[in-house]
This record gives structure tokens, C-alpha cells and sequence, in this order.
């Protein structure tokens, strides 16, 4: 039901029941906010987005209060933008002055406001409490020095990951975010998501860099310094070079790494078909001889370590696959180093990830072969953008190259990976191939695409119904994994992303709070998709060859050797 508000003088229609932030930003009037996360119940702490309403003595939260039928609001009335401006000044007099210095500098929701509000020195000197930061994770960076309190970690931890790893501790001033007993994020419950670094309006939260390993290693004469990209890298960084959102810059990008100096370029899309060679096949496996079910895929670095942390019951459902990330690694220091003839311990070995949780997974014990870790350093798609503007190298100007084979060559099934249920999408592909001798005529499944947090589908493969699930967010996840526990048994495969949408808006992701931009980049790697003549796995020549001269054929001892692990439950502080 639609009912009239006045908005600065001008008539507006609301919905009953909505609040007045969104009943604004329909009409394209935007309001301050700090504490509001879309989606999640608001919490009104942090009042930067008040309004004035007209019979109401104290200004009110846009975005807690319900809009009423009549209201008069002034949303820029001069005691709006004096408390506005108040609250401001009050975060910045606790704030350090380094944004030169500063990770978000240009790309802080503060040091906007500041600008917008036209605060252009230091009214408030309040006393600046002196803190600790903590970079004892191998993912996260936090410096509570840059901490404004919004809470917004927090709620992205508790609700959407239901992990819970960070809290607000102390009172008053001496309020601050910590993870649990003053320890640091290493021993926490911790998954490394990079959530909380998506939704951090200011500096207090970033990835653990590797840019400077990754350099040194670039200026070392005795290493060969190859990379890889995964799956949604080229969809996601145009936008960082002035580009389109969600333009595939795939081509530039691999010209742009070589003229930074790697020596060879490979794209981890192909290592997803790798992954959808070996883990179709485990599904097959498990369901033919009565293995365990429901399998669940194990891509995803956050998802592993929620499951060793919280429900180790159910390690023995996860695959056994390494993630694509860590097959790649793996394979460039066996297969690809035998046919070079390169001895493995020179060569250094890169990853793009859209994920900071890779940057723990590259660090595991099981990630290694023979004492050589599969990868040597994780960048975040924030990183690959710092490293490319520092480098000169004017994206808009170069040619597209290809990757390097024979690690360089994909189908769209790999690519999809990136998207939230893309996982599942090749696995059916190549299982229904594996199970009925046949192609799909329709390779879109339908069921399994689309941005909610749980799709569940039917799906007939010859004689073979098989039950699926596509996850994504831990906590819509866990809340899968009580239903199984509670008895379920109609689902055979799950795919589970621990990032809300899957890779496309990891936690290593430039930083946006705009789902047009999200949106984009899923559409691309779909567009990419249709139009593919390589649609699945197994029809990727490059992965034909390396069963053929290499590994023999999926869960061949080579093949686990190399491209499986296990995982094991992990004690942490909760
Ligand atoms: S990285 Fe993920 S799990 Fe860790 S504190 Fe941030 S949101 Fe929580
Ligand atoms: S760390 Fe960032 S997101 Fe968390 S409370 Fe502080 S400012 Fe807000
Ligand atoms: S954004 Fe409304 S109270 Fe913080």
C-alpha cells in the first residue's frame, strides 16, 4: 500500500512498512549512512543518517524509522547537517591523521564524508588511545586505530557467516573490536572470508599483503615467476581502469602480467576443469559404491575451515579435491616443470584470487608436495590492480594476449566457477557426460544459477536422479547442514561458497557496495558462457593431454598424489 510523505517540500509516494532511507533512495536522494548494511536488520548506532521530521522533537534515523502517512522530512535542514557534521568530527578527533598512508585512502567512507560535510581541520581534539594492530593472520590486517565502531564486521561475521570470529569488547572510550581473549585472528574461529573487509567503511580491515614477495621474487634472477587467474578476475577489475563493470579484459590482463614479468601466464579456469575432472568422478564414485553422501565441494578455503572448526562431523562429506587454486600450483611444479625441465624450487609460483581465504589455504601443511608449497603467494584482485597501476601499465592501450598453454587453455564451464552455483553447473556437465556416454543438449542449468542464498534442484542423469544444493554464506550453509543432521537425504551434492554470490564478490574483490557492479560481472561470465565453443570440462583439449601423457585418469594414484588432500578438525579460540 502506498501512502504520501513531503521530502523537502516535494511530494513523494512511500510503502507502508518501509523505511525512510529506503522510501529516499528510491527517489534518488541519498542520505548519509555508516552503520547500515543492506539487508540486515538496522541497528541505529551510529545516527550519521538522521532526518528532521517535522512535530518530532529529536531528529530521527532514516534507517531504522518507518515512513507515516503525511510525514514532512528535511533531509539537509541545518540542524541535520550540524549533527551530521558532529558525529564526524567527534570519529575523526579518535582518527589517526595518515589517510596518505592509508589503504583506503580515496576509498574511505570517512574521509568521503569528511569532504562532503566540508571539515577541513581538527575542531574536536580528543585524547587518540593507542592500539595494537593485528597482522597475526595469514588473510587479515586489522588496526583498531582506524575503527569508527560502526559494527558492521561484526554483523557480517555473525549473520551472514555465522562465524563470529570479531566483537566489540570494552566500554566507552575504551571500546574496540577484538577477536576473542585478546588473541589474534590466527587463533580465532576465523575463516578468512574477507567479509568484514567488504563491508569496512574506513582503513581498520585490508588483506595481508604479498605484493612485496611477490616483487622480490619478480627482481630475483634465479626464479621463474609464473601466475595464475582465477576464473573471476577478468570480469572484475575493469572498472578499477575506467573501464565498463564487468567487461572481460581477460587478453589485456595476461598481456599486462607479462609486461610486469612473469614469465608464464596461466588461467586457474583451466584447473577448474581439472577439479571438475577429478570431483565428478568422486561423485560418481560415492554414489555407485555407497560412499559418503552428500558430498560437498571443497573450492572454497573459507568453507573448509568452518567445517574443521564447527562441524568436523561432516569432513568426511567434503571432497577430497584440492581447491582449483592449489591443482594449478601443484601441477605447474610436477607436470609442467618435468616438460620444461625447470627444477620446482625455482620456480615461484603466483596466484589472482578474488578471495583473501586463499592467502591461508596457500599456507597449509597439506598444500605441499614434498616440502614445496603448490603456491608461493596469493594476490587479491586489490592487489593485482596496485600491482598494475604501480608498474605503469596503461591497460587501456595494450593488445590482448592469450594465456600460456598447456595450463592456459579453458572451457566456460571452468569459468563459470566464479559465479555462485558455476561449481555445480560444470560438475553436472561433465557427470552427465561421464554417466550417460552423451552431451547435454542444453548446457544451462537453470536451477542451480541465480544470487539466493540456497537453490536446491532435481536433476535426472539417465537412470540416476541426483538431489543438489548450492550454498552460499556460512550461515546459509550451517543451516543446511542441521537439516541433514536432522535426517535429510534427498540431496547428494552440495556446492558450498562461503562468500554471499560466490567468488564474483570475494572478500579480495575491489571494494563496492554497488550490486549493479556485482551484477555485471555475473552476467559476464555467463555472456562468456553462451558464447564458448568449449562448454565443459572434459571436452577441454589441454586436459585430454594431461590424462594422456600425465596422470593417467581421474583418482589415479598420480592424481592423488597430487590434486587431493584431506582435512582434519582444527581447535581454535572461540
Ligand atoms: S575474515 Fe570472515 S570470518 Fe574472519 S573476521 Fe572477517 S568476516 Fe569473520
Ligand atoms: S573494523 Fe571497520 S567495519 Fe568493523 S567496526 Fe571498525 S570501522 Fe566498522
Ligand atoms: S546508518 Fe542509520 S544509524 Fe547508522
Amino acid at each position: 500500500m502506498n501512502i504520501n510523505i513531503e521530502v523537502n517540500n516535494k511530494l513523494i509516494q512511500a510503502k507502508k512498512g518501509e523505511t525512510i532511507l529506503t522510501a529516499l533512495n528510491r527517489e534518488g536522494i541519498h542520505v548519509p549512512t555508516l552503520c547500515y548494511m543492506k539487508d540486515l536488520m538496522p541497528t541505529g548506532a551510529c545516527r550519521m543518517c538522521v532526518v528532521e521530521v517535522e512535530k518530532k522533537p529529536n531528529l530521527i534515523t532514516a534507517c531504522s524509522y518507518p515512513v507515516e502517512e503525511g510525514m514532512k522530512i528535511k533531509t539537509n535542514s541545518p540542524r541535520v547537517v550540524h549533527s551530521r557534521k558532529t558525529i564526524i568530527e567527534l570519529l575523526l578527533s579518535n582518527h589517526p591523521d595518515d589517510c596518505l598512508y592509508c589503504e583506503r585512502n580515496g576509498n574511505c567512507e570517512l574521509q568521503k564524508l569528511s569532504e562532503q560535510y566540508n571539515i577541513r581541520e581538527r575542531r574536536i581534539s580528543g585524547k587518540k588511545n593507542k592500539y595494537r594492530v593485528d597482522q597475526s593472520s595469514a588473510s587479515i590486517f586489522r588496526d583498531p586505530a582506524k575503527c569508527i565502531l560502526c559494527g558492521r564486521c561484526i554483523r557480517v561475521c555473525e549473520e551472514i557467516e555465522k562465524v563470529t570470529a570479531i566483537d566489540f569488547v570494552g566500554r566507552g572510550s575504551k571500546t574496540i573490536i577484538n577477536s576473542a581473549f585478546n588473541k589474534g585472528l590466527n587463533v580465532s574461529s576465523c575463516v578468512n572470508c574477507g567479509q568484514c573487509i567488504m563491508a569496512c567503511p574506513t582503513g581498520a580491515l585490508h588483506e595481508i599483503s604479498h605484493i612485496d614477495r611477490v616483487e622480490a621474487a619478480l627482481n630475483n634472477p634465479e626464479k621463474m615467476v609464473v601466475i595464475q587467474h582465477a576464473p573471476s578476475i577478468s570480469v572484475s577489475i575493469a572498472e578499477e581502469f575506467g573501464l565498463k563493470p564487468g567487461a572481460d579484459i581477460n587478453g589485456v590482463m595476461n598481456a599486462a602480467l607479462r609486461k610486469i614479468g612473469f614469465s608464464k601466464v596461466f588461467d586457474t579456469s583451466f584447473s577448474a576443469d581439472l577439479t571438475i575432472m577429478e570431483e565428478s568422478s568422486e561423485l560418481i564414485h560415492r554414489i555407485t559404491n555407497n560412499g559418503v553422501l552428500p558430498m560437498f565441494t571443497s573450492c572454497c578455503p573459507g568453507w573448509i575451515k568452518y567445517v574443521e572448526e564447527f562441524r568436523p562431523e561432516f569432513i568426511k562429506n567434503l571432497s577430497t579435491c584440492k581447491s582449483p587454486q592449489q591443482m594449478l600450483g601443484a601441477v605447474i611444479k610436477s607436470y609442467y616443470a618435468e616438460q620444461e625441465k625447470i627444477n620446482p624450487e625455482n620456480i615461484f609460483s603466483v596466484s589472482i584470487m578474488p578471495c583473501t581465504a586463499k592467502k591461508f589455504e596457500c599456507s597449509r601443511e597439506e598444500m605441499t608436495n614434498n616440502g614445496i608449497a603448490d603456491i608461493d603467494a596469493v594476490l587479491t584482485t586489490r592487489e593485482l590492480v596496485k600491482l598494475i597501476k604501480a608498474y605503469g601499465i596503461d591497460i587501456n592501450n595494450i593488445e590482448p594476449e592469450l594465456a600460456d598453454n598447456p595450463l592456459g587453455t579453458r572451457s566456460s564451464a571452468g569459468k563459470i566457477f566464479g559465479n555462485t552455483g558455476g561449481v555445480m553447473e560444470a560438475a553436472l556437465r561433465t557427470a552427465y557426460f561421464k554417466l550417460t556416454g552423451e552431451e547435454l543438449i542444453n548446457y544451462k542449468i537453470d536451477a542451480v544459477r541465480g544470487e539466493e542464498s540456497r537453490k536446491e534442484a532435481k536433476i535426472q542423469i539417465g537412470k540416476l536422479e541426483i538431489g543438489v544444493a548450492v550454498v552460499s554464506g556460512l550461515a546459509a550453509a550451517d543451516k543446511l547442514l542441521t537439516e541433514i543432521e536432522n535426517g535429510r537425504k534427498d540431496i547428494h551434492f552440495i556446492e558450498v561458497m562461503t562468500c554471499p554470490g560466490g567468488c564474483i564478490a570475494g572478500g579480495g574483490q575491489p571494494i563496492t557496495h554497488d550490486v549493479k557492479r556485482i551484477k555485471s560481472r555475473i552476467k559476464s561470465l555467463y555472456d562468456i558462457d553462451k558464447t564458448d565453443s568449449i562448454k565443459a570440462s572434459h571436452q577441454n583439449p589441454y586436459i585430454k593431454e594431461i590424462y594422456e601423457n600425465y596422470l593417467g585418469e581421474p583418482l589415479s594414484h598420480k592424481s592423488h598424489e597430487l590434486l587431493h588432500t584431506h582435512y582434519s578438525k582444527r581447535d581454535v579460540l572461540k
